[in-house]
């Protein structure tokens, strides 16, 4: 990003880094996270307005512990650390840091000073999310304490001469009840920021970026798959080159209902494309005829979808660039930032066979490469884009198939979506779309016996999944009120074919997971 104030969070490896940079864009500021082995003047070369040091789960006492070069210190930029980066801060500077004799975990009452300008406009005491064991128990020269607990006479620290500022609790958690505001006070009244991180500054910026990255002529392909990060990636391309972005799009066949078409209307009229549609239904359903077992099925669909995929690829002559619609969560996991230690690699890069992506010579576009998913649907909302693209819930790659216990018949497909759209329209009708974050409807391969009208029936129990959760790693299930669960069953049983019972999954995740394959 160019021209725009900028914070550096160098990580230690806190559980919570991604959230400090969350809250800080969230304060319209533009921050980025780098590792704590970037050297000095990598991070300076960056020109931050401010350093926030994160916490991390070491002692600095420690002999093989997260350094930081002592220098950092001596910018004339402020810095701020958290936790893990106050005690480094007291370490390096000449203070104290001891093993206390009592872990302070939790939410704990703070005394602030509010003379200080990090305090400004807070209460004089309140809560604040608290986690470690270690404390500062003697001051660097140049600094006094801020905010006190019970057992920690150092919960903050500042040398404002020197724009220099800690604090032993968690600003970014909401636990800390004014955690948000002492990160503004940092930013504004500390760093002097001004909030020039918007998101129509951003399009206006990117836009111009992908037209700098992709000259005059040059050509760009993007693999559409219907969800946020794809389409919004492929709306900003097409406001910057045109029809010079071709997207592709393999259905699968096992998309839900309307989706192929309402992609097929967004990105021919609205943020027209060069559109290719691969129409795959009848070769992924050949690909997994008579095919029950779960990892088989995601295998096959995998397969066959990169080699629809790479066939486009292949054909397409004199398009230069691969467009992704990696977003920074992707970038902060895949190892880049975090050092050499934690390699894992995410799902956008690595799908293609190199000899597809080696014909890509200009190399690649990944215009939401700095933005959290909220940024991303914030530049979907802003460009325009309909509601239900851009606030779909997540939606796994093999679709619909992994919905559908046993063997996969275009009769069970239709059953499975149809039942899905009830579900999605109801809880839409019942303003519960935001709260609850992902919901389905699950074709079991069970059948039991029922009576309708006169005629006795033996059809399929559907099962409904609806989940709430922050992350996706554990999760709740939804207490949908009962009244609209009779609607949704009732509708389902009467205007679905092959259904005659339905029953609502009340398990958590762990121990289930959320797809039931
Ligand atoms: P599980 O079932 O593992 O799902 O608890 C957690 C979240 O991940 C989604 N999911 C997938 N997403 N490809 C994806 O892109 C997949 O193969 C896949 N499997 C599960 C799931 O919908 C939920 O949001």
């Amino acid at each position: 990003m160019q021209n725009v104030q900028r914070i550096i969070i160098v990580d230690f490896g806190a559980q919570y880094t991604q959230l400090i940079a969350r809250r800080v864009r969230e304060a319209n500021v533009f921050c980025e996270v780098v590792s704590y082995l970037t050297p000095l003047c990598d991070i300076m070369g960056k020109n931050p307005v401010g350093i926030i040091l994160s916490g991390g789960p070491a002692s600095v006492l420690d002999a093989d512990a997260p350094r930081i070069d002592p220098a950092i210190f001596e910018q004339n930029v402020p810095v701020l650390g958290i936790c893990y980066g106050m005690q480094l801060s007291a370490y390096t500077l000449g203070g104290t840091v001891e093993r206390a004799a009592q872990r302070e975990y939790g939410r704990v009452p703070v005394e602030f000073d509010l003379s200080s300008p990090l305090f400004a406009g807070m209460k004089p005491r309140s809560i604040a999310w608290m986690s470690h064991t270690y404390h500062v128990t003697t001051a660097p020269e140049g600094f006094t304490s801020i905010a006190h607990s019970e057992n920690c006479a150092f919960c903050a620290m500042a040398d404002s001469k020197r724009r220099l500022y800690a604090v032993q609790f968690h600003p970014e958690v909401t636990h800390s009840e004014e955690g948000q505001l002492v990160l503004r006070n940092f930013l504004y009244n500390v760093c002097g920021c001004t909030g020039d991180w918007t998101m129509s500054a951003f399009i206006d910026r990117t836009v111009q970026a992908i037209r700098d990255q992709v000259g005059p002529s040059g050509k760009v392909m993007l693999g559409l798959s219907g969800g946020v990060d794809s389409s919004v990636a492929a709306a900003l391309i097409s406001r910057a080159i045109g029809d010079r972005l071709t997207c592709v799009y393999v259905d699968h066949g096992f998309m839900r209902k309307n989706e192929t078409e309402s992609v097929r209307e967004v990105f021919t009229h609205q943020f027209p494309v060069n559109l290719i549609v691969v129409d795959a239904g009848k070769r992924f359903l050949d690909k997994l005829a008579g095919i029950s077992d779960p990892e088989e099925k995601r295998k096959r669909i995998g397969g066959e979808f990169v080699y629809c995929f790479s066939d486009e690829a292949r054909r397409l002559q004199g398009v230069e660039f691969l467009a992704q619609g990696t977003i920074y969560p992707d970038v902060i996991e895949s190892g880049s930032v975090k050092g050499s230690a934690v390699i894992k690699s995410h799902h956008n890069v690595g799908g293609l066979p190199a000899d597809v992506r080696a014909r890509f010579t200009g190399g690649l576009v990944e215009p939401l490469r700095m933005l959290f998913k909220d940024e991303v649907r914030k530049v979907g909302e802003e460009l325009g884009m309909p509601h239900d693209m851009v606030w779909r819930q997540p939606f796994p790659g093999p679709g619909l198939a992994i919905r559908i216990m046993g063997e996969i018949t275009p009769e069970k497909l239709e059953t499975v979506r149809e039942s899905d759209a009830i579900l999605r329209e109801e809880i839409a009708l019942a303003g519960l779309d935001r709260d609850i974050n992902q919901y389905f409807t699950v074709l079991t391969n069970t059948r039991t016996v029922g009576v309708m009208g006169d005629e006795r029936t033996h059809d399929f129990v559907l099962a409904i999944r609806a989940v709430t959760t922050d992350d996706f790693m554990t999760v709740d299930w939804a207490r949908i009120p009962y009244d609209l669960l009779a609607k949704i069953s009732a509708r389902i049983v009467n205007e679905v074919p092959r259904v005659n019972r339905v029953v609502y999954d009340i398990t958590t995740k762990p121990p289930a997971t959320v797809e039931w394959e």
